[in-house]
C-alpha cells in the first residue's frame, strides 16, 4: 500500500482546450489527482479519452496555441508548473520529470547512434564529461537489460528491434534520475512477450529507484501489473479513481465495469473480446449531461440532463456517476 505522504505532484481542476478548424475543443475538463512519492499511478481509458494530452499538459508540453491552458494548477513539489516560466520548466522537463512514449523509434534521433544520444542527454542535463557519460550509458544499457551494451552503443536506432529501442528510451529517461517517470503506452507497439519483459523492467526500476510513475495504457490488465492506483478517463474527465484492488473488487463507474470486461485473460483470448459498444464522443460533440450516458447500461433521465460532479465514497474511491449517489 502507498503511504499517505505529501504528494509529489498535485493536479488541480485542469481545463485545457485545443483550437482546431472545428472550433475550440474542450479536451481536459476538470482533471484533478495526486501522485505520491514512490507511487505508480495508472491512467486508463479508450483511445481519444485524453490520456496523452493530460500527461503532456502537466509539463506544458503542448504548444499554446493551439492548446489553451484555461485554468487549474499543477503543483510539483509546491511549484505551479502551469504558472512557471519556460526557463523554469526546462529545468524540470527530462531531468526531474522524464517521459517515454509508445513510438520509441520516432522519439529517437535517427542519425545519432543509440549510445551517443543517450550520452548527449547526460552531458546536456548533468554537465558530465563525454567519457563519464559514455561509461554511465553503458551501465544504464546493462541495467535496462540491453545485451552486449558496447555493440548496441554503436548502432543506430533503426538497427535495433522495437524492444531494444524502447529499452534505449527507458535508459535515456532514467539517465538523469528523474523523480517522476511518465510512461505513455510504452508497450502498446510491442509483441506480447517483449511487452511482458518491458513491464517487468519498468516495475523493477520504479521500485528500486523509489521514483514515482504515471503509467498510461488502454488495457487495465497491463495497469494492474505495474500500478497501485488507477484513474479512469472518459471524454476528458476522470470518471473513477481507485486502488487496483478496488477497481477489480468493486468498480463503481459503469464505464469501468465495461472496461474490465475487455481485459484479455486465459478464458478470453484477445480475438474473442468485444469492445465496449458505441463510440467515445468527439470533444466537439459532447452530449449533454453525463458524457457516457449514450453508452451507459444504467443511464437514467438525470444522466441525460445534468453532468455528474465527482463523488467521494466512504471506501476512498471517487466516481462521477449519478447512480452512485
Ligand atoms: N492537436 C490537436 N488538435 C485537435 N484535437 C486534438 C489534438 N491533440 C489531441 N486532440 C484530441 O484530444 C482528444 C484526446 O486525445 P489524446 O490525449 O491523444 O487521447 P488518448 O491518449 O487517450 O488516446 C482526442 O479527441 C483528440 O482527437
Ligand atoms: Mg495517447
Amino acid at each position: 500500500m502507498v503511504e499517505k505522504t505529501t504528494p509529489i505532484l498535485q493536479a488541480r481542476n485542469l481545463h485545457l482546450d485545443i483550437r482546431s478548424e472545428n472550433g475550440t475543443l474542450p479536451i481536459l475538463r476538470d482533471i484533478s489527482f495526486d501522485l505520491h512519492p514512490g507511487e505508480a499511478l495508472g491512467i486508463v481509458g479508450e483511445s481519444g479519452s485524453g490520456k496523452t494530452v493530460a500527461c503532456l499538459s502537466l509539463l506544458r508540453l503542448l504548444p499554446s496555441p493551439p492548446a489553451l491552458y484555461r485554468s487549474g494548477s499543477v503543483l510539483f513539489r509546491g511549484e505551479d508548473l502551469w504558472q512557471a516560466s519556460e526557463k523554469a520548466l526546462q529545468k524540470v522537463r527530462g531531468r526531474r520529470v522524464a517521459m517515454i512514449f509508445q513510438e520509441a523509434l520516432s522519439a529517437l534521433n535517427p542519425v545519432l547512434k543509440a549510445g551517443e544520444q543517450a550520452a548527449e542527454a547526460l552531458t546536456l542535463h548533468s554537465g558530465k564529461t563525454r567519457r563519464e557519460a559514455q561509461r554511465e550509458v553503458l551501465e544504464l544499457f546493462a541495467r535496462v537489460g540491453i545485451p552486449d551494451p558496447e555493440r548496441r552503443f554503436q548502432q543506430y536506432p533503426h538497427q535495433l528491434s522495437g524492444g531494444l529501442q524502447q529499452r534505449v528510451m527507458i535508459a535515456m529517461a532514467l539517465a538523469c534520475r528523474p523523480e517522476i517517470l511518465i510512461a505513455d503506452e510504452p508497450t502498446t507497439a510491442l509483441d506480447v512477450t517483449i511487452q511482458v519483459q518491458i513491464l517487468e523492467l519498468l516495475k523493477n526500476l520504479q521500485r528500486e529507484s523509489g521514483m514515482s510513475m504515471i503509467f498510461i495504457s488502454h488495457d487495465l490488465g497491463v495497469i494492474a501489473e505495474v500500478c497501485q492506483r488507477v484513474l479512469v478517463m472518459y471524454a476528458g474527465q476522470i470518471v473513477e479513481s481507485a486502488s487496483i484492488e478496488q477497481i477489480f473488487a468493486s468498480p463503481q463507474h459503469p464505464y469501468t465495469r465495461l472496461l474490465l470486461q475487455t481485459i484479455p485473460g486465459l478464458d478470453k483470448p484477445r480475438g474473442a473480446l468485444s469492445p465496449i459498444p458505441g463510440q467515445i464522443p468527439s470533444p466537439g460533440a459532447l452530449p449533454p449531461g453525463c458524457p457516457f450516458h449514450p453508452r451507459c447500461p444504467e443511464a437514467a433521465e438525470r444522466c441525460r440532463l445534468d453532468p455528474p460532479p465527482p463523488l467521494s465514497l466512504p471506501s476512498g474511491q471517487e466516481v462521477r456517476c449519478w447512480m452512485r449517489e
